[in-house]
């Protein structure tokens, strides 16, 4: 099993009771509750907090933190002047979000702001808002705190089931006497492309361990309980129950491609893994990202400590009669089916069941049960 990313499984929980405390207070929206329980809980070890400058223009120009650690996505906790008045670096904020319950406080260590422009170019490779991550990006408040948190309560999540912690799935893969495991970081119910890049992976090694992520998506994607149920029924009906584990990772897609891969590989590297699939187009949106860019980045991370393992864009030939990609099938493009999701979207739309080249029966059923599948 990999160590934590920069050595250690960071632990920022305390039992303290701060409710009662007199400190300046604001109110922090769910992305930001949710990157405050993944640091808590260790998902983004090494963070113990929110950025500070130094760590986010060296995250931002190299794609590392101060320290040398491979970070690519910045970790950041905006405010504005006039919800925070008269603070100053030093001083403790409590943190409040009245959705998920989560309370917690930072210790600033400094307060500052950062170019948004320059901010959005470096991590999406573009300024055009029509970006999901760059909209956010440019809607976040000027200012910025950088410190160290501490997690005090957090409101169960709505699939508490499914929600294992780095701490638990490490003892959990052991538990299975796992050594390799790989690790499919997706947003989407599965479509026999999914289940083929997992499956060959799964071949290499002890387990798969699928993680999909539950948490704000854009107009469109799937709901979370959609994802979730539609991977209970595949698990249930084309899988091995002693070889494959499902838990949930809350946090927000961002949308940003290759630079995203690196942050999910670290993420599921925390989590006790020691492979991370790396498919086609992997946390693309449009044609911002080449397919393949994902696999390139990799090549700047020799130190990630987690194996990428690549595959090229799979589809299904008529000519084979099997699933293929362009390294192993000698056939024209015309007699290839591509595992489309907006295809498959399309179709569900209009209650139709996706041919079973491109999506398992069960699965389509499962998702047609939902009178409204996708995120409004
Ligand atoms: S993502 O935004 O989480 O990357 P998605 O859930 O569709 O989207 O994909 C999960 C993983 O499967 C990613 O690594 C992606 O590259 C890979 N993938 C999806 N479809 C295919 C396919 N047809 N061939 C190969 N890899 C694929």
């Amino acid at each position: 099993m990999p160590r934590p990313h920069g050595g250690k499984l960071i632990d920022r929980k305390i039992n303290k009771d701060l409710s009662e405390q007199d400190l300046p207070t604001i109110e922090i929206n769910t992305n930001l509750s949710e990157d405050i329980d993944n640091i808590a809980n260790g998902v983004f070890s090494p963070l113990k907090g929110f950025l500070c400058r130094n760590d986010l223009e060296n995250v931002i120009t190299d794609k590392r933190l101060e320290s040398d650690t491979p970070w690519t996505i910045p970790i950041l906790l905006d405010f504005s002047k006039e919800e925070l008045q008269d603070i100053k670096e030093g001083d403790t904020v409590l943190l409040t979000n009245k959705e998920n319950g989560t309370i917690a406080t930072i210790d600033i260590e400094e307060i500052y702001s950062i170019d948004k422009k320059t901010l959005a170019k470096k991590v999406y490779g573009t300024t055009d808002d029509a970006h999901p991550g760059v909209a956010n990006v440019f809607s976040m408040k000027e200012n910025l705190l950088g410190g160290t948190i501490s997690l005090y309560k957090t409101k169960p999540s709505a699939f508490e089931n499914y929600n294992l912690s780095p701490k638990e799935t490490r003892f959990l893969f052991k538990e299975k006497g796992w050594k390799d495991v790989v690790a499919f970081q997706t947003r989407n119910p599965p479509h026999i492309g999914h289940e083929y890049v997992q499956k060959t992976a799964l071949t290499f090694v002890d387990g798969i361990f699928i993680n999909p992520i539950i948490g704000k998506k854009k107009k469109g994607d799937f709901k979370d309980e959609v994802i979730l149920e539609s991977y209970n029924t595949l698990m249930k009906h084309h899988y091995l129950k002693e070889r494959a584990v499902m838990s949930i990772l809350r946090t927000s897609m961002k949308y940003a491609g290759p630079r995203e891969a690196i942050h999910h590989a670290i993420m599921r590297k925390n989590f006790g893994c020691t492979h991370f699939i790396v498919g086609r187009d992997h946390a693309g949106v449009g044609d911002y990202y080449g397919p393949y860019d994902a696999h390139d980045m990799f090549s700047e991370f020799p130190d990630l400590g987690i194996a990428p393992v690549f595959f090229r864009s799979f589809s299904r030939c008529t000519k084979c009669d099997s699933v293929v990609n362009d390294k192993i099938c000698p056939h024209d493009q015309k007699y290839h089916i591509n595992f489309s999701g907006k295809k498959i979207r399309e179709l569900l739309i209009n209650g139709e069941i996706p041919s079973e080249d491109m999506m398992r029966k069960e699965v389509a059923e499962t998702i047609l049960k939902f009178k409204q599948p996708f995120v409004e």
